[in-house]
């Protein structure tokens, strides 16, 4: 049976835990999660595997990133079946703080990434988001002190945003993306597809099929704005309410208006019921 692996909870015994995994000069890899592990997440951690002497995950649900409307309350927690997870893919240590440890009474200093942050995307649905995904990636990164971290391109906007804040702030990190795993019908695995009832599930893949669709058009040498909204019209015939599906340059995430002005990276972002979706691809 593998072994369970180390969990701190307090900053102190988090530091504890790093010089010993640090003592042979082994290089550490993070992998931030908000737990309700699912496969996308263990390919994570196997990228940091692969590159790194040891890897670190956190498992922590971040009020900061969650709207007064969002499912903060409801997200889905999972500590048992998470650890055993990581427990069969070796992980050395679980970086598993509560509320009041990362946000002390007082607490009083935020990050405010722009750049990819304030692309028009993700930020213009829930302009929250990525001050609280950065304030609390920077703690991350300044408690852990990682040389690798391996983010999902699921969300890719954010994997945009902490690779520029970790430059941006020298926090001498190396941020590496790794591939969104995706179920056999092509959704993009994510803690919240357990939301989705059967019929709203059988309808999900849609949002991949509808990008597909659309970024073989554009290949074809239709104009982006034509092949967009033949995606957009199969979403929404599909039912799910349209945030956005746009075709943005894949490094710094400005519009795009042709596949020469590329890298293109297709992002989608759309409702079913109360359950939010967000995917994107390379075209
Ligand atoms: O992608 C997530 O799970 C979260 O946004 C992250 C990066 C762990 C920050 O809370």
């Amino acid at each position: 049976m593998p072994r369970n692996p180390m969990v701190a909870r307090t900053v102190p015994a988090l530091r504890r835990a790093l010089e010993g995994l640090r003592a042979r000069k082994a290089s550490v890899a993070l992998v931030p999660t908000m737990g309700a592990l699912h496969d996308g997440h263990v390919s994570l951690v196997r990228q940091a595997r692969k590159r790194a002497g040891k890897v670190v995950v956190s498992i922590f649900v971040n009020p900061t990133q969650f709207a007064p409307t969002e499912d903060f309350g409801s997200y889905p927690r999972t500590w048992k079946a998470d650890l055993e997870k990581l427990a069969a893919e070796r992980v050395e240590l679980i970086w598993h703080p509560d509320v009041k440890t990362m946000y002390p009474e007082g607490f009083a200093t935020r990050i405010s990434p722009e750049g990819p942050a304030v692309a028009g995307l993700e930020d213009r649905f829930r302009p929250h988001f990525f001050g609280g995904v950065a304030t609390v990636v920077g703690k991350l990164f300044t408690q852990v002190r990682p040389d690798i971290a391996v983010f999902g391109e699921k969300d890719f906007q954010q994997l945009r945003v902490v690779t520029q804040m970790a430059r941006d702030l020298d926090l001498g990190v190396r941020v590496i993306g790794s591939k969104t795993v995706r179920e056999r019908d092509g959704l993009a695995m994510s803690s919240r597809n357990v939301y989705l009832s059967a019929e709203q599930r059988r309808v999900a893949p849609t949002l991949h099929k509808a990008m597909k669709a659309s970024a073989a058009r554009i290949r074809a040498g239709e104009e982006i704005a034509a092949a967009l909204a033949a995606g957009e019209e199969m979403i929404r015939s599909a039912g799910f309410a349209l945030d956005y599906l746009e075709a943005r340059h894949a490094e710094t995430l400005a519009p795009i208006a042709s596949l020469g002005e590329g890298p293109i990276r297709m992002l989608v972002a759309a409702k079913l019921g109360t359950t939010r979706l967000i995917d994107n691809i390379g075209v």
